[in-house]
């Protein structure tokens, strides 16, 4: 089938790729210039185990970018695959679904034969129905009717680091779609994907992508004030969580205690989803309190620090990892900002390393030391707070010898050294 996929990000670019992948013929079409040479020199503009080789095998055959709408009218159908950031109120800004609708209604204006519109990204329920649709409609000079175009939602569920593998081994395929024969035609993109597919309204599909976000967020911070509790009755709370998660009706999965939960996903989308429910008269009691512990979770880390410590001003403390999880260079709502932030109020000198995410955090933080390696962040730290559970951690052993003095906190429980105390256990 012909893809065209708009928005060359993270969730567009992977899901073109794999498209690919699986036999489509795909156009992504991405403003940035620079983006779209790269992806056809076959360069992936993100970092994303496993997409290296898979962009290299079809860029440039039969997956070709472009800062043009022009295929649009040649393909079957239409993936939006924009942003939505925060806004500053933390509903989310639905400007660039509205851009990329009108440009696919302009695009589609001389198209002949029938065309599937789907949004990929995430979007508050009525987005679809009441944005896209009226705006794809109006510029194309179409009628919603079975022979022009059909309205899908077909949500993601890719984790950064794992995106690839987790779009070729889906949990589940969710289809919201305006009538069943959009529905119908749409679902053959994911063949040759074995995984239960599940067909709903096109505001259904929304709301699942927001209750499955808030939801494992919710179990993070869940384990999170169990966590706490433990710690104070110093209990470990992952021989807790072991026995937890092996009931069936709870599951082993993002029962991890730590330092709360970052990236550009779960915070974002749980904020969304809260002035969601406020817009509609409804307090979100439950999701207060899952921001409420993540936002504490890492001021924690200072606690324990400081009574370890004591002041802070003047001291040298080391950062081991600044992205937001293991397996990516991405420090968007990373648990280490807060911290760091927290540290140079109090006068800290800070020394961080990260084995993929300096740059990144370098733009949101540009003026602490950034090191090479752990040992030069170690040297001479009167303490050191690890914030990424980034596996080759587990081995850090000889280099918590450089510190001037042996002070380890864990926000992840990750290291193997037996001097480290955990910000839960
Ligand atoms: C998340 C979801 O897991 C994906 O299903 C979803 O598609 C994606 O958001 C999205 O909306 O696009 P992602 O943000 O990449 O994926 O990362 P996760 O692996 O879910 O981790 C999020 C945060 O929770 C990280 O900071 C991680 O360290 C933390 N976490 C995770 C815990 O603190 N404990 C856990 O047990 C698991």
């Amino acid at each position: 089938m012909r893809i065209s996929v708009v928005g060359g990000g993270y969730v567009g670019l992977v899901s073109a790729v794999c498209f690919a992948e699986l036999g489509h013929e795909v156009n992504l079409i991405e403003i940035d210039q620079m983006k779209v040479n790269a992806i056809n020199q076959g360069r992936p503009t993100i970092y994303e185990k496993g997409l290296d080789e898979m962009l290299s095998a079809h860029a440039d055959r039969n997956l070709v970018a472009s800062s043009s709408y022009e295929s649009i009218p040649d393909a079957k159908v239409t993936l939006i695959c924009v942003g939505t950031p925060p806004g500053s109120d933390g509903a989310a800004d639905l400007s660039m679904i509205g851009s990329a609708a009108k440009s696919i209604g302009m695009a589609l204006r001389d198209c002949v034969g029938y065309h599937i519109v789907a949004v990929k990204s995430t979007v508050p329920p009525g987005t679809t129905e009441k944005l896209v649709k009226p705006a794809v409609l109006k510029y194309s000079g179409k009628a919603d009717s079975s022979t022009d175009i059909g309205f899908v939602m077909n949500p993601e569920f890719l984790r950064e680091g794992l995106a690839v593998s987790d779009f070729m081994n889906p949990d589940r395929i969710v289809v919201g779609s305006s009538d069943q024969k959009a529905g119908d035609i749409f679902q053959e993109v994911y063949s040759g994907l074995e995984a239960p597919l599940v067909r709903t309204s096109l505001t259904a599909a929304e709301m699942i992508k927001y209750t499955s976000n808030a939801f494992l967020a919710t179990k993070i911070s869940f384990s999170n004030e169990i966590g706490n509790v433990c710690k104070r009755l110093g209990i470990d709370v992952y021989e807790v969580m072991k026995g937890v998660g092996l009931d069936h009706r709870i599951n082993p999965h993002f029962l991890n205690a730590g330092a709360g939960f970052g990236g550009s996903c779960f915070p974002k989308d749980v904020s969304a989803l809260m002035h969601l429910a406020r817009d509609v008269g409804e307090e979100p009691v439950l999701l207060n309190a899952v921001v409420e512990i993540n936002d504490r979770q890492p001021m924690r880390m200072i606690e324990l620090l400081e009574k370890r410590v004591g002041d802070l001003l003047g001291k040298r403390i080391a950062i081991i990892g600044l992205a937001f999880k293991n397996d990516t260079d991405d420090a968007r709502e990373s648990r280490a900002i807060p911290v760091i932030m927290e540290l140079r109020r109090r006068g800290a000198d800070v020394a961080a390393y990260d084995p993929q995410a300096c740059s990144s955090m370098r733009k949101i933080i540009p003026d602490i030391q950034y090191c090479a390696n752990p040992s030069e962040a170690l040297k001479m730290a009167d303490a050191c707070l690890v914030m990424t559970e980034w596996p080759q951690f587990s081995l850090l052993d000889k280099e918590f010898d450089m510190m001037r003095s042996k002070v380890i906190i864990e926000g992840r429980r990750i290291l193997s050294c037996n001097d480290a105390e955990g910000i839960c256990w």
